[in-house]
């Protein structure tokens, strides 16, 4: 099969798009898709010092990698969850990216480590304190990544989320009407209040099958395995529900969400008066300084309960 816009050869199908692309056509697109979030939704401009979470894997690889190449400034976040051989391959990947890749671009890679600071790896955390592995790990990453990147004056933080991701987790909030999620679940959220740091991502418009494509086509070495945790079952369910749709009616995951963000839009002043609401309630934490709704944020308190536990073992 032919490129539908050059005489190469196509090396993915598209059928969402009713298309198909040559490695350098797919690169094009893949970037452009890219520039068209960030540029509808002002994500940032190109004065504005980025802060990117990179895990290793293909998303957030492949964003850095193309923000760098659209010339923004953009640094990166890893945070080694001490999750023994997965989290050292991730790690070597995502070293040796910024050595290869983002260092001669003049950009810069931070590391937290969550064994040193938090004092355990993940899996001990979350059985101290008697959550779920990747509950546990998402309150300490949402933490980090927030603190990085306000203390470290960035002005804004990117993630690698999807449209995959981003569909998975609508359709999971609207079977439970879960409004409050739903009103934060937009491209963009804005620095609600100080000490909240801008958060955004840019890779809503492609696919995992995509962004996937992309990365191997222009080399991006990154860990292909999943995190040995159970890995929010409940996703991977709401994921291959949409994907089995996809493919009866190619276009459903893009309808299904970029629907939602046009609805949302014109709600707008809904969901200005949502960020309103969250100034009013928020206050900050008594322990770290972090801007939160509850008497002491959730990262406090978790933390709270690891040293209890820890004191109550000795
Ligand atoms: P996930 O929830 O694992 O699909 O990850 C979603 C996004 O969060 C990734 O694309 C990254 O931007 C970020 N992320 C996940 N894990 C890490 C990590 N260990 N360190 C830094 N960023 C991460
Ligand atoms: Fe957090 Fe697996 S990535 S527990
Ligand atoms: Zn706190």
């Amino acid at each position: 099969m032919r490129c539908r816009k050059c005489p190469q050869r196509a090396v993915l199908q598209m059928p969402r798009h009713n298309t198909a692309f040559c490695r350098s056509c797919l690169t094009e697109f893949v970037r452009n898709q890219v520039y068209r979030a960030i540029k509808k939704h002002k994500m940032f401009t190109t004065q504005d010092r980025i802060l990117v979470a990179v895990s290793g894997g293909k998303d957030s690889l492949t964003l850095w990698e193309i923000l760098l190449k659209l010339g923004y400034r953009a640094d990166a976040l890893y945070v080694d969850l001490g999750i023994e051989r997965y989290s050292e391959l991730s790690r070597e990947k995502v070293e040796r990216f910024a050595k290869e890749v983002a260092i001669p671009c003049g950009a810069k890679l931070l590391v937290h480590h969550v064994k040193e600071q938090e004092g355990a790896g993940i899996r001990e955390l979350a059985t101290l304190v008697h959550r779920p592995t990747c509950s546990t790990c998402g309150t300490i990453k949402r933490y980090q990544f927030n603190r990085v990147a306000v203390e470290r004056d960035y002005d804004v933080m990117v993630t690698g989320h999807n449209l995959d991701d981003e569909a998975a987790r609508l359709l999971g909030n609207v079977l439970r009407w879960q409004e409050e999620y739903l009103q934060k679940q937009g491209p963009s959220l804005p620095a609600s209040v100080e000490g909240f740091a801008k958060k955004v991502k840019p890779l809503y418009r492609l696919t995992e099958r995509e962004i996937a494509a992309y990365a191997v086509l222009n080399r991006i070495d990154y860990v292909v395995e999943e995190c040995p945790m159970a890995k929010g079952a409940k996703m991977l369910v709401y994921k291959d529900v949409l994907n089995r749709l996809e493919s009866e009616s190619p276009g459903t995951k893009q309808a299904f969400y970029w629907g939602f963000l046009e609805r949302e839009e014109k709600a707008r002043p809904t969901s200005l008066s949502m960020s309103e609401a969250d100034q009013s309630a928020l206050h900050p934490c008594p322990t770290c300084g972090q801007p939160t709704t509850a008497n002491v944020c959730t990262y406090c308190k978790m933390m709270g309960r690891v040293s209890e536990a820890k004191t109550s073992s000795t």
